[in-house]
């Protein structure tokens, strides 16, 4: 009895076409981790590639806080509607050979579809801004995407991350952190970066992120590269 009764409201659920679109949008939010690790949806985010707030009817190559651009795809001409984002979905290079998006696209139909139907909610014109969706989701696959997502606030850093010296002795890097610890790591196991933007640290003082799953491995980041060489000291 419960079974029919179930299977019954289901059909009606599958069949009412506002739950169908809703279910579009869900699967395409899923989907869209594929596209975090470079892309925000926070006005002028930019990662590897532009933030996608206020995507739709953009013209393509056009956010001004976007300084890396390929000429490729400036100068398309393609203006980003259902139709332009699933050519350029399911085949980056064939629409617009030279750009410079490392992503092969996606040949599911469907996919596609609910990705489109997601990004058309979340970017059109006076859409709420998705940090909060956002930051939700970047929890999740932040830690297997390594690095492009979401990092912790750099801004206020607990003390195990925070930076006071580094030093340098033959193939080893020693970080002091701020709770007094010191960590050694392989020369190339630790990479020097800097981030100048809002979720970067504030100047002199960096911070010690780790990078991959083994714990071998971090990332130091600065606010600025002239900090690099100083705040490193060899000696051993
Ligand atoms: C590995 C990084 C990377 C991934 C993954 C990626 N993109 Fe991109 N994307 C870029 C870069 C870089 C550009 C700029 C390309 C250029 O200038 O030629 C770009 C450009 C774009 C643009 C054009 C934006 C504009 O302002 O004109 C759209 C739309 C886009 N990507 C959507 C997506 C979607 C949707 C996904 C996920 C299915 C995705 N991208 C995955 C890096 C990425």
């Amino acid at each position: 009895m419960h079974r029919f009764y179930l299977t019954g409201l289901a059909v009606i659920l599958a069949s009412s076409p506002v739950l169908a679109q809703q279910d579009a949008v869900t699967r395409g939010q899923r989907d869209f981790r594929g596209c975090m690790p470079c892309h925000s949806l926070e006005p002028d985010r930019n990662m590897t590639g532009p933030s996608l707030a206020q995507l739709w009817d953009r013209k393509a190559g056009s956010l001004e806080s976007f300084e890396r651009y390929s000429d490729a795809l400036k100068s398309s001409g393609i203006i980003w509607n259902e139709r332009s984002l699933d050519a350029w979905l399911m085949n980056p290079e064939r629409m617009v050979p030279g750009n410079e998006m490392p992503f092969n696209g996606i040949k599911d139909d469907r996919a596609r579809a609910d990705l489109i139907a997601f990004l058309k909610q979340a970017t059109k014109p006076g859409a709420q801004p998705q940090s909060a969706v956002e930051g939700r989701m970047g929890g999740m696959t932040g830690g297997m995407m390594g690095g492009g997502g979401r990092d912790p606030d750099l801004k206020s850093l607990e003390e195990s991350m925070q930076v006071e010296a580094i030093t340098y002795c033959h193939d080893t890097y020693r970080v002091i952190t701020a709770d007094g610890k010191t960590r050694a790591f392989w020369e190339r196991n630790l990479r020097l970066k800097t981030d100048s933007g809002k979720d970067g640290p504030q100047s002199g003082a960096p911070a010690l992120v780790p990078a991959g799953m083994m714990g071998d491995r971090a990332d130091v980041i600065f606010a600025a590269p002239e900090e690099i060489s100083k705040t490193i000291e060899r000696r051993c």
